[in-house]
């Protein structure tokens, strides 16, 4: 049995028993944090933790691996519930492009941006997708994250979403953390089907999904419900779809224009909207109606230069926000969660407590995972990440840009 004690921790922060498994609202200030603080882990289970001067729990002390984290603090692992973490290779000549003065949806109509992905990772065998993608998940827990969802997308056709989805099921089982897969063959209209909506549309529906029961391959769908992409009625068809072979919906609505696409993932149970850039009265009406979590992405706001998911609004109206990172090649280079953190208090003042909140129980809950992950509490699974040392919490979101998570503990 593997066992780790940390001991004093400057902050044991998100730490308590019955914690909610959301926050909303006001709410979302909320932040425990115990001072001067023990915490014990066993086989990455959480069995002991308190202030140092109540100091217990751990009797048996074989095999004990002691940390001493003065000056350092212990906070619940950051949950990521919304990237492209596998992906063929990076896009920077379109960054530069639109350095240039091209849009983000000008060099998609081009046939770049998605597309472009798409065509790379055809191309790519599975085992090099695999190596690939099982590097970027190591770093992306370097940064503190400790659970991951991962979506499809860059495939678009029968072999290479399934190519994609068997590359995440493999990083379920070669990787530490909770990995949740996302079928997302709805990124894109593939060109040769550019002029045939209903022919895709029936390939995703008639082909994918039915592979993608037969071995297991996801636990949620996905649409980009979009100008120029997806619309509203054919979101709806593709998400039904995918309930009645068991996937939740959790879709990309709203980043360029509100088309009514909340509203109907709210209708259908959507687990969460993801995006929100744009945002109007009837969307937030939908949300106050449904539990789906409101996710906001701000890295991928600032890459593109568009504008920030209005965060304070959704709170202003008693609603939870969480934050994600949406790491991918085109729209947000970026996993790094520290970072949006700090996009989240600079750009959309949400305090830090409001965001990290926003990073750990209502992100959790937007994959699933509020039993293991988002608070620190006797029983839950989740990795811990211990941070440098720093003055207060507050100091991450600050120093924007340092590294100062040390590592994750499990
Ligand atoms: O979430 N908006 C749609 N999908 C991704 C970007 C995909 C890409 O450009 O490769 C996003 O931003
Ligand atoms: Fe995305």
């Amino acid at each position: 049995m593997a066992k780790t004690l940390i001991k004093n921790i400057k902050g044991l922060v998100q730490c308590g028993e019955n914690l909610p498994k959301i926050r909303k609202g006001a709410e979302m200030k909320n932040l425990p944090i115990i001072e001067d603080a023990f915490l014990a882990l066993e086989d990455g289970e959480i069995i002991a933790y308190g202030p140092m001067s109540e100091w217990g729990g751990i009797t048996d002390w074989r095999d004990l691996e002691v940390i001493d984290a003065e000056g350092k603090y212990v906070l619940p692992a950051f949950c990521d519930s919304h990237t492209h973490t596998v992906f063929a290779k990076s896009r920077e000549e379109e960054f530069v492009d639109r350095i240039n003065g091209l849009s983000y949806e000008e060099i998609a109509l081009k046939g770049g941006g998605i597309l472009n992905s798409a065509r790379r990772l055809a191309e790519m065998s599975e085992d090099d997708l695999f190596d690939a993608s099982k590097e970027r998940v190591e770093r992306l827990m370097s940064y503190g994250t400790g659970a991951l969802e991962i979506k499809s997308g860059y495939g678009l056709s029968v072999d290479a979403e399934l190519k994609m989805l068997r590359v995440i099921k493999r990083l379920k089982e070669a990787c530490p953390i909770a990995i949740k897969s996302t079928f997302l063959g709805a990124h894109a209209f593939p060109a040769e089907f550019k002029e045939d909506h209903r022919g895709y549309i029936d390939l995703i529906i008639n082909e994918m999904l039915p592979k993608i029961a037969e071995e297991n391959l996801a636990d949620y769908i996905d649409v980009f419900c979009e100008r120029n992409y997806f619309s509203v009625d054919e979101m709806a068809e593709i998400l039904e779809a995918g309930i009645k072979i068991g996937l939740k919906p959790k879709v990309h609505v709203n980043q360029f224009s509100a088309l009514g696409g909340i509203a109907k993932a709210v209708e259908l149970g959507a687990l969460s909207v993801d995006h929100l850039e744009e945002l109007e009265d009837a969307d937030i009406e939908a949300l106050k109606s449904g539990s789906t979590m409101p996710t906001i992405l701000p890295s991928c706001s600032h890459f593109l230069s568009i504008p920030y998911g209005d965060a304070r609004r959704l709170m202003d109206n008693d609603l939870p926000v969480a934050l994600a990172s949406d790491f991918n090649p085109g729209s947000t280079p970026s996993g790094n969660l520290s970072f949006v953190w700090s996009l989240a208090c600079v750009k959309m003042k949400m305090t830090p407590e409001e965001a990290l909140n926003a990073l750990t129980i209502n992100a959790a809950y937007a994959m699933d995972l509020s039993d293991t992950h988002g608070t620190i509490s006797l029983g839950k699974k989740s990795p811990v990440i211990l941070t440098k040392e720093i003055p207060n919490l507050a100091y991450i979101p600050y120093a924007f840009g340092d590294q100062l998570i040390e590592r994750l503990i499990f």
